[in-house]
């Protein structure tokens, strides 16, 4: 059965990207693609780059499988695992050039902070997987959290806050697209590996 689902085949070794994508190119990840139509959309309008969506629902992952393969998308490949795993595990170093972090899960309840994707181990596994030049891109709409967010990645040392990306109204996420609807405020920033 065709599938654009990639299944490594050692979940304990890094990733051979040629293998994943079957082609050469650049590597863009996007991190909890829940729908999907961020991810659709960037593959669709840079078909030079390779794009891994992350995300750890089979049914989601699955949706997202079938639009791929309706679209004929050589260039994105999902991968179903818990996104710390992936960063931390199975990126090779300096081979991200970009990684996409739009609404990740805010868990609000201060006991329920631990949960958050964003830490300080991730952020420095972020860093070590990205080629230098190298960006993060994240959106949230939960201002602590992006607060949070942007200490961590001050605080890191090895990333320079960079003007954002300029991107037409196709590109917003499905969760961007909920909440701008709502008219509430949208939290953004941009990375930069430096050296
Ligand atoms: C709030 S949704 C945002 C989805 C999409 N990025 C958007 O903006 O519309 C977060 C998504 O990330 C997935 N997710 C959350 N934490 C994850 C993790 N640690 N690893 C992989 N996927 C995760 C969830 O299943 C969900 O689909």
């Amino acid at each position: 059965v065709q599938t654009s689902i990639y299944t490594p085949s050692d979940w304990l070794k890094p990733l051979d990207w040629r293998k994943v994508f079957a082609r050469s190119g650049p590597i863009e990840v996007d991190v909890g693609s829940g729908k999907g139509s961020f991810l659709l959309w960037i593959a669709q309008s840079k078909p030079a780059t390779n794009f891994l969506g992350v995300e750890r629902l089979p049914t989601r992952a699955r949706k997202i499988d079938k639009k791929i393969l309706k679209l004929g998308l050589e260039n994105v490949r999902l991968i179903r695992v818990e996104a710390g795993y992936l960063v931390g595990k199975l990126v090779p170093d300096e081979s991200v050039r970009a990684y996409h972090i739009y609404f990740p899960d805010p868990w609000p309840k201060r006991r329920h902070h631990r949960r958050r994707l964003l830490q300080a181990g991730f952020v420095a596994d972020l860093h070590r997987t990205l080629q230098p030049g190298g960006a993060v891109n994240v959106a949230t709409d939960h201002e602590e959290y992006f607060e949070q967010i942007a200490r961590l990645m001050t605080g890191h040392g090895g990333f320079v806050p960079t003007e954002l990306e300029t991107l037409p109204a196709e590109a917003k996420t499905d969760f961007e697209r909920e909440f701008a609807t709502a008219g509430r405020p949208i939290y953004r920033g941009r990375y930069v590996r430096a050296g």
